[in-house]
Protein backbone atom coordinates (compact mmCIF):
# COMPACT_ATOMS: atom_id res chain seq x y z
CA UNK A 1 0.00 0.00 0.00
CA UNK A 2 1.37 3.21 -1.37
CA UNK A 3 1.83 5.70 2.13
CA UNK A 4 -1.47 5.33 4.42
CA UNK A 5 -1.37 9.23 5.16
CA UNK A 6 -1.11 10.13 1.85
CA UNK A 7 -4.31 7.73 0.77
CA UNK A 8 -6.47 8.75 3.74
CA UNK A 9 -5.93 12.44 3.19
CA UNK A 10 -6.69 11.97 -0.41
CA UNK A 11 -9.51 10.27 0.44
CA UNK A 12 -10.55 12.36 2.53
CA UNK A 13 -10.94 14.69 0.01
CA UNK A 14 -12.01 13.22 -2.79
CA UNK A 15 -14.81 12.05 -1.32
CA UNK A 16 -15.74 15.05 1.33
CA UNK A 17 -14.27 14.09 4.55
CA UNK A 18 -11.57 17.18 4.35
CA UNK A 19 -10.75 20.25 2.37
CA UNK A 20 -8.36 22.58 2.69
CA UNK A 21 -10.18 26.07 4.51
CA UNK A 22 -10.37 28.99 1.69
CA UNK A 23 -9.52 26.78 -0.70
CA UNK A 24 -10.50 29.03 -3.55
CA UNK A 25 -8.34 31.94 -2.22
CA UNK A 26 -5.30 29.43 -2.06
CA UNK A 27 -5.81 27.68 1.24
CA UNK A 28 -5.22 29.84 4.37
CA UNK A 29 -2.45 28.05 7.41
CA UNK A 30 -3.38 24.56 7.91
CA UNK A 31 -6.82 25.34 8.12
CA UNK A 32 -9.68 22.40 7.36
CA UNK A 33 -13.68 22.66 6.45
CA UNK A 34 -15.14 18.89 7.50
CA UNK A 35 -17.35 18.38 4.35
CA UNK A 36 -20.49 16.33 4.26
CA UNK A 37 -18.72 13.02 5.39
CA UNK A 38 -16.13 14.29 7.62
CA UNK A 39 -19.44 16.42 9.54
CA UNK A 40 -21.11 13.41 10.13
CA UNK A 41 -17.88 11.51 10.93
CA UNK A 42 -16.70 14.11 13.75
CA UNK A 43 -20.23 14.36 15.21
CA UNK A 44 -20.02 10.54 15.67
CA UNK A 45 -16.76 10.82 17.02
CA UNK A 46 -18.28 13.42 19.21
CA UNK A 47 -21.17 11.61 20.28
CA UNK A 48 -19.67 8.49 21.12
CA UNK A 49 -17.64 10.54 23.72
CA UNK A 50 -19.93 12.15 25.06
CA UNK A 51 -22.23 8.90 25.21
CA UNK A 52 -19.84 7.12 27.29
CA UNK A 53 -19.05 9.91 29.08
CA UNK A 54 -22.40 11.56 30.21
CA UNK A 55 -25.04 9.52 29.00
CA UNK A 56 -24.10 6.38 30.42
CA UNK A 57 -22.83 7.68 34.11
CA UNK A 58 -24.69 9.20 36.77
CA UNK A 59 -21.37 10.85 37.72
CA UNK A 60 -20.13 12.96 34.85
CA UNK A 61 -22.84 15.98 33.80
CA UNK A 62 -22.13 18.47 30.63
CA UNK A 63 -21.23 22.12 30.04
CA UNK A 64 -20.81 24.48 27.04
CA UNK A 65 -19.37 27.16 28.65
CA UNK A 66 -17.80 30.45 26.36
CA UNK A 67 -14.68 30.50 24.24
CA UNK A 68 -14.39 34.21 25.13
CA UNK A 69 -13.57 34.41 28.63
CA UNK A 70 -12.63 37.26 31.35
CA UNK A 71 -8.70 37.77 31.04
CA UNK A 72 -8.12 36.89 34.59
CA UNK A 73 -8.71 33.08 33.73
CA UNK A 74 -5.57 32.98 31.86
CA UNK A 75 -3.59 34.97 34.49
CA UNK A 76 -5.08 32.26 36.89
CA UNK A 77 -4.22 29.24 35.03
CA UNK A 78 -0.88 30.17 34.40
CA UNK A 79 -1.12 30.48 30.46
CA UNK A 80 -0.37 33.68 30.37
CA UNK A 81 2.96 33.11 32.06
CA UNK A 82 3.92 29.72 30.28
CA UNK A 83 1.65 28.67 27.47
CA UNK A 84 4.58 28.98 25.38
CA UNK A 85 6.76 26.94 22.52
CA UNK A 86 10.44 27.95 22.52
CA UNK A 87 10.68 28.93 18.53
CA UNK A 88 13.88 29.19 16.11
CA UNK A 89 14.08 31.76 13.04
CA UNK A 90 15.86 30.43 10.03
CA UNK A 91 17.88 34.05 9.29
CA UNK A 92 18.47 31.92 5.30
CA UNK A 93 14.84 31.51 4.21
CA UNK A 94 13.16 33.59 7.31
CA UNK A 95 10.87 30.39 7.97
CA UNK A 96 10.10 29.74 12.10
CA UNK A 97 10.44 26.41 13.29
CA UNK A 98 9.35 25.08 16.93
CA UNK A 99 12.77 23.65 18.64
CA UNK A 100 12.12 20.19 18.95
CA UNK A 101 11.26 19.83 14.81
CA UNK A 102 14.93 21.26 15.03
CA UNK A 103 15.88 17.28 15.89
CA UNK A 104 14.32 15.58 13.32
CA UNK A 105 16.42 17.35 10.67
CA UNK A 106 20.47 17.75 12.01
CA UNK A 107 23.11 16.97 9.59
CA UNK A 108 25.55 14.12 9.53
CA UNK A 109 27.71 15.54 12.32
CA UNK A 110 24.46 16.05 14.93
CA UNK A 111 24.36 19.89 14.22
CA UNK A 112 21.34 21.27 13.90
CA UNK A 113 20.01 23.15 10.81
CA UNK A 114 16.91 24.48 8.87
CA UNK A 115 13.96 21.65 7.87
CA UNK A 116 12.96 24.08 5.19
CA UNK A 117 16.11 25.02 3.47
CA UNK A 118 19.00 23.34 5.11
CA UNK A 119 21.04 26.53 6.32
CA UNK A 120 22.51 25.92 9.79
CA UNK A 121 22.43 29.72 10.69
CA UNK A 122 19.57 29.66 12.87
CA UNK A 123 18.46 31.81 15.91
CA UNK A 124 18.82 31.00 19.28
CA UNK A 125 15.34 29.62 20.78
CA UNK A 126 13.36 32.18 22.55
CA UNK A 127 9.59 31.54 23.45
CA UNK A 128 6.35 32.24 21.84
CA UNK A 129 3.29 32.79 23.24
CA UNK A 130 0.75 30.25 21.85
CA UNK A 131 -2.43 31.78 22.78
CA UNK A 132 -4.64 34.06 20.07
CA UNK A 133 -5.42 37.68 21.18
CA UNK A 134 -8.02 39.70 20.26
CA UNK A 135 -10.28 42.55 21.24
CA UNK A 136 -13.97 42.83 22.99
CA UNK A 137 -15.94 45.79 21.90
CA UNK A 138 -15.92 48.87 19.97
CA UNK A 139 -12.27 49.95 21.51
CA UNK A 140 -9.07 48.67 20.57
CA UNK A 141 -6.83 49.03 23.66
CA UNK A 142 -5.25 47.16 26.09
CA UNK A 143 -8.48 47.03 28.24
CA UNK A 144 -10.13 45.53 25.85
CA UNK A 145 -8.11 42.74 25.26
CA UNK A 146 -9.10 39.05 25.10
CA UNK A 147 -8.07 35.57 24.69
CA UNK A 148 -9.55 32.59 22.60
CA UNK A 149 -9.19 29.56 24.75
CA UNK A 150 -6.54 27.15 24.09
CA UNK A 151 -8.28 24.62 25.95
CA UNK A 152 -11.74 24.04 26.86
CA UNK A 153 -10.71 23.06 30.74
CA UNK A 154 -10.97 26.34 32.40
CA UNK A 155 -14.26 26.99 31.44
CA UNK A 156 -14.87 24.21 33.63
CA UNK A 157 -13.05 25.12 36.37
CA UNK A 158 -14.47 28.38 36.81
CA UNK A 159 -17.76 26.74 36.57
CA UNK A 160 -16.83 24.46 39.60
CA UNK A 161 -19.13 26.09 41.98
CA UNK A 162 -22.55 26.50 39.70
CA UNK A 163 -22.18 23.49 38.61
CA UNK A 164 -21.37 21.20 41.65
CA UNK A 165 -24.67 23.45 43.54
CA UNK A 166 -27.00 22.93 40.63
CA UNK A 167 -26.28 19.46 39.87
CA UNK A 168 -26.17 17.83 43.23
CA UNK A 169 -22.64 16.35 42.47
CA UNK A 170 -20.33 15.22 45.16
CA UNK A 171 -16.99 14.69 44.16
CA UNK A 172 -15.83 12.06 42.48
CA UNK A 173 -17.66 13.62 40.21
CA UNK A 174 -17.30 14.92 36.60
CA UNK A 175 -17.64 17.76 34.18
CA UNK A 176 -17.79 17.13 30.16
CA UNK A 177 -17.28 19.26 27.55
CA UNK A 178 -16.83 19.67 23.55
CA UNK A 179 -15.87 22.87 21.71
CA UNK A 180 -12.98 24.64 19.57
CA UNK A 181 -9.74 25.66 21.26
CA UNK A 182 -7.39 27.63 19.52
CA UNK A 183 -3.25 27.53 19.48
CA UNK A 184 -1.04 29.99 17.46
CA UNK A 185 1.04 26.48 16.56
CA UNK A 186 4.14 27.43 15.37
CA UNK A 187 4.40 24.04 13.45
CA UNK A 188 0.86 23.14 12.89
CA UNK A 189 0.83 19.32 10.27
CA UNK A 190 0.25 16.28 9.32
CA UNK A 191 -3.57 17.30 8.34
CA UNK A 192 -5.86 17.52 10.76
CA UNK A 193 -3.35 15.79 13.45
CA UNK A 194 -2.29 19.90 14.91
CA UNK A 195 -4.03 22.61 13.40
CA UNK A 196 -4.60 26.32 15.02
CA UNK A 197 -8.14 25.93 15.02
CA UNK A 198 -9.37 22.33 16.58
CA UNK A 199 -12.13 20.69 18.89
CA UNK A 200 -11.64 19.51 22.29
CA UNK A 201 -13.38 16.44 24.24
CA UNK A 202 -12.02 17.22 27.91
CA UNK A 203 -13.30 16.02 31.25
CA UNK A 204 -12.49 17.32 34.58
CA UNK A 205 -12.98 14.29 37.55
CA UNK A 206 -13.06 16.24 40.90
CA UNK A 207 -12.25 13.78 43.31
CA UNK A 208 -11.04 13.51 47.39
CA UNK A 209 -7.05 14.84 47.42
CA UNK A 210 -5.74 10.79 48.71
CA UNK A 211 -8.13 9.47 45.72
CA UNK A 212 -5.86 11.11 42.94
CA UNK A 213 -4.05 8.43 41.85
CA UNK A 214 -6.56 5.72 42.19
CA UNK A 215 -9.09 7.46 39.81
CA UNK A 216 -6.00 8.76 37.24
CA UNK A 217 -5.44 5.08 36.77
CA UNK A 218 -8.98 4.21 36.20
CA UNK A 219 -9.18 7.25 33.61
CA UNK A 220 -6.25 5.42 31.78
CA UNK A 221 -7.75 2.27 31.18
CA UNK A 222 -11.22 3.60 30.25
CA UNK A 223 -9.58 6.03 27.93
CA UNK A 224 -7.97 3.05 26.16
CA UNK A 225 -10.66 1.26 26.30
CA UNK A 226 -13.09 3.66 24.59
CA UNK A 227 -10.81 3.59 21.41
CA UNK A 228 -10.21 0.00 21.02
CA UNK A 229 -13.62 -0.34 21.64
CA UNK A 230 -14.84 2.17 18.60
CA UNK A 231 -12.78 -0.50 16.06
CA UNK A 232 -8.62 0.65 17.07
CA UNK A 233 -6.83 -2.17 17.26
CA UNK A 234 -4.71 -2.63 20.57
CA UNK A 235 -1.51 -2.90 19.37
CA UNK A 236 -1.98 0.28 17.28
CA UNK A 237 -2.71 2.22 20.79
CA UNK A 238 -0.13 2.52 23.91
CA UNK A 239 0.01 4.58 27.21
CA UNK A 240 3.14 7.02 27.46
CA UNK A 241 3.61 8.30 30.74
CA UNK A 242 5.75 11.73 30.88
CA UNK A 243 9.09 12.20 32.34
CA UNK A 244 9.15 15.03 35.31
CA UNK A 245 10.83 17.61 33.16
CA UNK A 246 7.75 16.96 30.31
CA UNK A 247 4.94 17.39 32.40
CA UNK A 248 2.92 20.64 32.45
CA UNK A 249 3.03 23.50 35.03
CA UNK A 250 -0.62 22.22 36.90
CA UNK A 251 0.44 18.39 36.61
CA UNK A 252 1.37 15.83 39.01
CA UNK A 253 1.37 13.03 36.46
CA UNK A 254 0.46 12.54 32.70
CA UNK A 255 0.00 9.56 30.29
CA UNK A 256 -0.80 10.25 26.92
CA UNK A 257 -2.93 7.88 24.75
CA UNK A 258 -0.67 7.43 21.87
CA UNK A 259 -1.57 6.23 18.09
CA UNK A 260 0.91 4.60 16.22
CA UNK A 261 0.65 7.23 13.02
CA UNK A 262 2.33 6.06 10.02
CA UNK A 263 5.00 8.89 10.64
CA UNK A 264 5.18 7.26 13.99
CA UNK A 265 3.78 6.81 17.87
CA UNK A 266 1.79 10.38 18.17
CA UNK A 267 -0.72 11.62 21.56
CA UNK A 268 -3.78 11.49 20.66
CA UNK A 269 -5.08 12.25 24.08
CA UNK A 270 -3.64 13.36 27.37
CA UNK A 271 -4.64 12.15 30.89
CA UNK A 272 -3.30 14.29 33.46
CA UNK A 273 -3.26 14.52 37.31
CA UNK A 274 -4.01 18.41 37.94
CA UNK A 275 -4.16 17.91 41.06
CA UNK A 276 -5.69 21.20 42.79
CA UNK A 277 -3.68 23.51 41.16
CA UNK A 278 -6.84 24.98 38.75
CA UNK A 279 -9.61 25.30 41.90
CA UNK A 280 -6.73 26.93 43.80
CA UNK A 281 -5.75 29.25 41.37
CA UNK A 282 -9.00 30.48 40.74
CA UNK A 283 -9.93 30.68 44.15
CA UNK A 284 -6.80 32.60 44.81
CA UNK A 285 -7.63 35.11 41.86
CA UNK A 286 -11.45 35.63 41.92
CA UNK A 287 -11.38 35.61 46.01
CA UNK A 288 -14.35 33.32 45.69
CA UNK A 289 -14.31 30.07 47.34
CA UNK A 290 -13.64 27.12 45.60
CA UNK A 291 -13.65 24.43 47.82
CA UNK A 292 -15.70 21.20 48.93
CA UNK A 293 -17.94 20.45 52.34
CA UNK A 294 -18.07 17.08 52.92
CA UNK A 295 -21.27 16.94 55.20
CA UNK A 296 -20.83 13.68 56.30
CA UNK A 297 -17.43 13.97 57.69
CA UNK A 298 -17.25 17.78 58.51
CA UNK A 299 -14.26 17.92 55.93
CA UNK A 300 -13.49 20.77 54.03
CA UNK A 301 -11.29 20.56 50.72
CA UNK A 302 -9.95 21.26 47.48
CA UNK A 303 -10.70 18.66 44.99
CA UNK A 304 -7.97 17.28 43.16
CA UNK A 305 -8.47 16.75 39.24
CA UNK A 306 -8.22 13.73 36.92
CA UNK A 307 -8.40 15.13 33.83
CA UNK A 308 -8.89 12.81 29.99
CA UNK A 309 -8.60 15.54 27.44
CA UNK A 310 -8.84 14.92 23.96
CA UNK A 311 -8.65 15.99 20.70
CA UNK A 312 -11.37 15.03 17.62
CA UNK A 313 -9.35 15.63 14.77
CA UNK A 314 -6.92 13.51 16.03
CA UNK A 315 -8.87 10.65 17.06
CA UNK A 316 -10.77 11.20 13.63
CA UNK A 317 -7.57 10.79 11.82
CA UNK A 318 -6.70 8.26 13.84
CA UNK A 319 -9.89 6.32 13.80
CA UNK A 320 -9.73 6.76 9.60
CA UNK A 321 -6.31 5.56 9.59
CA UNK A 322 -7.24 2.15 11.60
CA UNK A 323 -9.65 1.68 9.33
CA UNK A 324 -8.81 2.22 5.79
CA UNK A 325 -7.95 -1.08 3.56
CA UNK A 326 -7.58 -2.27 -0.11
CA UNK A 327 -8.77 -5.56 -1.15
CA UNK A 328 -10.05 -7.12 -3.55
CA UNK A 329 -13.52 -8.21 -4.75
CA UNK A 330 -15.02 -10.32 -7.89
CA UNK A 331 -11.50 -9.44 -9.46
CA UNK A 332 -11.25 -5.91 -8.51
CA UNK A 333 -9.47 -3.54 -6.10
CA UNK A 334 -11.52 -1.76 -3.83
CA UNK A 335 -10.99 0.82 -0.92
CA UNK A 336 -13.06 0.57 1.89
CA UNK A 337 -13.10 2.31 5.11
CA UNK A 338 -13.91 -0.47 8.13
CA UNK A 339 -15.31 2.16 10.06
CA UNK A 340 -17.30 1.34 13.47
CA UNK A 341 -20.75 1.17 12.52
CA UNK A 342 -21.40 3.97 15.39
CA UNK A 343 -18.66 6.00 13.71
CA UNK A 344 -19.78 5.67 9.81
CA UNK A 345 -20.95 8.95 8.65
CA UNK A 346 -23.65 6.96 6.90
CA UNK A 347 -25.42 3.62 8.42
CA UNK A 348 -27.40 2.99 5.04
CA UNK A 349 -27.77 3.49 1.77
CA UNK A 350 -30.60 2.73 -0.04
CA UNK A 351 -29.74 1.67 -3.65
CA UNK A 352 -32.82 0.51 -6.33
CA UNK A 353 -30.95 -1.73 -8.74
CA UNK A 354 -31.82 0.31 -11.59
CA UNK A 355 -33.36 3.42 -11.91
CA UNK A 356 -36.52 2.04 -13.86
CA UNK A 357 -39.90 3.54 -12.70
CA UNK A 358 -41.05 0.86 -11.37
CA UNK A 359 -38.61 0.30 -8.48
CA UNK A 360 -38.00 4.24 -7.70
CA UNK A 361 -41.52 4.66 -5.50
CA UNK A 362 -40.53 1.20 -3.50
CA UNK A 363 -36.89 2.67 -3.09
CA UNK A 364 -38.42 5.81 -1.66
CA UNK A 365 -40.05 3.92 0.58
CA UNK A 366 -37.36 2.27 2.40
CA UNK A 367 -35.88 5.49 2.40
CA UNK A 368 -38.68 7.24 4.21
CA UNK A 369 -38.99 4.45 6.44
CA UNK A 370 -35.21 4.19 8.08
CA UNK A 371 -34.31 8.08 8.16
CA UNK A 372 -36.02 8.78 11.46
CA UNK A 373 -33.86 6.39 12.79
CA UNK A 374 -30.32 5.91 10.70
CA UNK A 375 -28.36 8.55 8.66
CA UNK A 376 -29.53 7.34 5.08
CA UNK A 377 -27.87 8.25 1.87
CA UNK A 378 -29.59 7.24 -1.39
CA UNK A 379 -27.93 6.55 -5.21
CA UNK A 380 -29.43 5.59 -8.41
CA UNK A 381 -26.77 6.09 -10.68
CA UNK A 382 -24.23 3.74 -12.26
CA UNK A 383 -24.01 0.23 -11.80
CA UNK A 384 -25.14 -1.22 -8.25
CA UNK A 385 -21.15 -2.55 -7.92
CA UNK A 386 -19.72 1.02 -8.58
CA UNK A 387 -22.26 2.01 -5.65
CA UNK A 388 -20.96 -0.07 -3.49
CA UNK A 389 -17.79 0.49 -4.12
CA UNK A 390 -18.71 4.50 -3.36
CA UNK A 391 -20.36 3.32 -0.30
CA UNK A 392 -17.63 0.91 0.82
CA UNK A 393 -15.06 4.06 0.49
CA UNK A 394 -17.40 6.36 2.71
CA UNK A 395 -17.75 3.40 5.06
CA UNK A 396 -21.14 2.73 4.94
CA UNK A 397 -21.64 -0.70 6.53
CA UNK A 398 -24.61 -1.94 5.34
CA UNK A 399 -26.65 -0.81 1.59
CA UNK A 400 -30.00 -2.23 1.35
CA UNK A 401 -30.77 -3.15 -2.57
CA UNK A 402 -34.02 -2.92 -3.79
CA UNK A 403 -34.94 -5.24 -6.95
CA UNK A 404 -37.87 -6.63 -8.89
CA UNK A 405 -38.53 -8.92 -6.24
CA UNK A 406 -39.05 -6.58 -3.79
CA UNK A 407 -42.47 -5.60 -6.00
CA UNK A 408 -43.42 -9.15 -4.87
CA UNK A 409 -41.97 -10.40 -1.57
CA UNK A 410 -41.63 -6.81 -0.09
CA UNK A 411 -38.44 -7.42 0.71
CA UNK A 412 -35.09 -6.27 0.11
CA UNK A 413 -31.37 -7.42 0.20
CA UNK A 414 -28.99 -6.02 3.08
CA UNK A 415 -25.26 -6.11 2.38
CA UNK A 416 -22.77 -6.33 4.71
CA UNK A 417 -19.82 -3.78 3.93
CA UNK A 418 -17.22 -6.20 5.60
CA UNK A 419 -18.27 -9.82 4.94
CA UNK A 420 -19.93 -8.92 1.96
CA UNK A 421 -22.52 -11.08 2.83
CA UNK A 422 -26.32 -10.47 1.69
CA UNK A 423 -29.35 -11.28 3.59
CA UNK A 424 -32.94 -11.03 2.70
CA UNK A 425 -35.11 -9.15 4.58
CA UNK A 426 -38.74 -8.30 4.67
CA UNK A 427 -39.43 -4.50 4.40
CA UNK A 428 -40.82 -4.28 7.81
CA UNK A 429 -38.26 -5.57 9.58
CA UNK A 430 -35.66 -3.77 8.26
CA UNK A 431 -35.13 -0.77 10.98
CA UNK A 432 -35.41 -3.50 13.97
CA UNK A 433 -32.64 -5.11 12.13
CA UNK A 434 -30.53 -2.74 11.18
CA UNK A 435 -30.59 -0.98 14.77
CA UNK A 436 -30.09 -4.07 16.22
CA UNK A 437 -27.08 -4.12 13.91
CA UNK A 438 -26.06 -0.93 14.98
CA UNK A 439 -26.10 -1.85 18.38
N1 LIG B 1 -6.64 20.68 29.01
C1 LIG B 1 -5.46 19.93 28.74
C2 LIG B 1 -5.03 20.05 27.38
O1 LIG B 1 -5.51 20.87 26.60
P1 LIG B 1 -3.35 19.05 25.65
O2 LIG B 1 -2.55 17.79 25.70
O3 LIG B 1 -2.64 20.31 25.34
O4 LIG B 1 -4.08 19.15 27.05
C3 LIG B 1 -5.45 17.79 24.74
O5 LIG B 1 -4.54 18.86 24.62
C4 LIG B 1 -5.70 17.18 23.37
O6 LIG B 1 -6.16 18.18 22.46
C5 LIG B 1 -4.45 16.59 22.71
O7 LIG B 1 -4.19 15.26 23.14
C6 LIG B 1 -4.86 16.61 21.25
O8 LIG B 1 -5.68 15.49 20.93
C7 LIG B 1 -5.70 17.86 21.16
N2 LIG B 1 -4.87 18.97 20.64
C8 LIG B 1 -4.06 19.78 21.33
N3 LIG B 1 -3.47 20.67 20.51
C9 LIG B 1 -3.93 20.42 19.27
C10 LIG B 1 -3.73 21.00 17.98
N4 LIG B 1 -2.92 22.06 17.81
N5 LIG B 1 -4.36 20.47 16.92
C11 LIG B 1 -5.21 19.41 17.08
N6 LIG B 1 -5.46 18.84 18.26
C12 LIG B 1 -4.84 19.32 19.35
Amino acid sequence: MADLTEQVVNLARRRGFVFPSSEIYGGFRSTYDYGPLGVLLKRNVMEAWWRSMVQERHDIVGLDSAILMAPKVWEASGHLATFTDPMVDCRSCKSRWREDKLEESLDAEGRRRCPGCGSRDLTESRPFHLMFKTNVGPVDDAGSVAYLRPETAQGIFINFANVAQTSRKKPPFGVAQQGKSFRNEITPGNFIFRTREFEQMEMEYFVPPDEGPKWFEYWCGARLAWYTGLGIPADKLRLRHHDPQELSHYSAGTADVEFDYPWGWGELEGIANRTNYDLTQHATFSGQKLEWFDQASGERYVPHVIEPAAGVGRSMMAFMLAAYSEDEVGGELRTVLRLHPRLAPIKVAVLPLSKKETLVPTAHRVLKLLQPHLMCDYDETQSIGRRYRRQDEAGTPWCVTVDFDSLEDQAVTVRDRDTLVQDRIPITDLVSELTRRLR
